[in-house]
């Protein structure tokens, strides 16, 4: 069976001191216990970024990233982070798309794709997001909006640049306070779909949204999850560390 991601991106949310003592506490926890079969993956703040790169230390088996990007490495673009920046501070992973970006901060599918391909030019692994809206799902359009957000994003690759991405299907409808999870019912068409399109073929099929303690080895268990990417589950540490062990004792299942 294939790796399962478990990450969190922290949104904006941690001072730098919160952000440390989380990452010194998975450090030290991994350092006794590293879960067989499970990739880490962090994403805080960019003000974060360089100090929970320097906890977790040289060689981590956590992989570190940022929330956003921009697609140019440099220029006027006041208030951006570049690819070659966010690698700079040592993220590996460059999350692009999140439904609250798309929402709030003009993201599309033109631009996801730009993103995704200044990740994979410098070596870094996109973690692209994708995700429908309720109106699209109670209309049934769920599994055609999704493919056509991430082959919009991801069409132009070749075999081996799409060996390197990884896809979060993540329902808008179940993110956040406002959300709720989504049932195994909902999620077997749409994992089904993106199976089809991108099963074997990308790094890792990943769902997030409103992930908990109570359903997440349920959502493992789901035909082409690879992973789970989680927000306020994961945020304290003993949440995510949890999260861990129930993706290992999926993997060796
Ligand atoms: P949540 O966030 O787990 O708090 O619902 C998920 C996400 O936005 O990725």
């Amino acid at each position: 069976m294939s790796t399962l991601w478990v990450g969190t991106s922290w949104k904006m949310n941690k001072t730098l001191a919160e952000g440390r003592a989380w990452a010194s506490g998975l450090r030290d926890h991994l350092a006794e216990e590293m879960p067989a079969g499970v990739q880490p993956f962090v994403i805080p703040s960019f003000t974060a970024t360089a100090a929970v790169g320097d906890v977790l230390g040289e060689g981590s088996p956590v992989l570190l990233g940022v929330q956003n990007a921009h697609w140019e490495d440099a220029g006027a673009w006041t208030g951006e982070v570049s690819v070659p920046q966010a690698k700079d501070a040592g993220a590996r992973i460059v999350e692009i798309g999140h439904s609250e970006r798309r929402e709030h901060f003009g993201e599309t599918v033109e631009t996801t794709r730009l993103k995704v391909a200044a990740a994979l030019r410098h070596g870094l692994t996109p973690l692209l997001c994708i995700g429908e809206s309720l109106e699209v799902k109670d209309a049934g359009g769920t599994s055609e909006f999704i493919l056509d957000q991430a082959l919009g994003a991801l069409e132009t690759l070749d075999e081996q640049q799409l060996a390197r991405v990884v896809v979060a299907y993540e329902p808008i409808w179940a993110i956040g306070e406002k959300g709720r999870p989504a049932t195994t019912e909902e999620l077997i068409a749409p994992f089904a779909a993106l199976g089809e399109a991108f099963g074997g073929k990308v790094a890792g099929l990943l769902y997030g949204g409103s992930v908990n303690l109570d359903n997440a080895a349920e959502l493992l268990g789901i035909e082409h999850v690879t992973g789970l990417f989680v927000g306020r589950t994961a945020w304290q540490l003993e949440g995510y560390l949890e999260l861990l062990r129930i993706a290992e004792a999926h993997a060796a299942s």
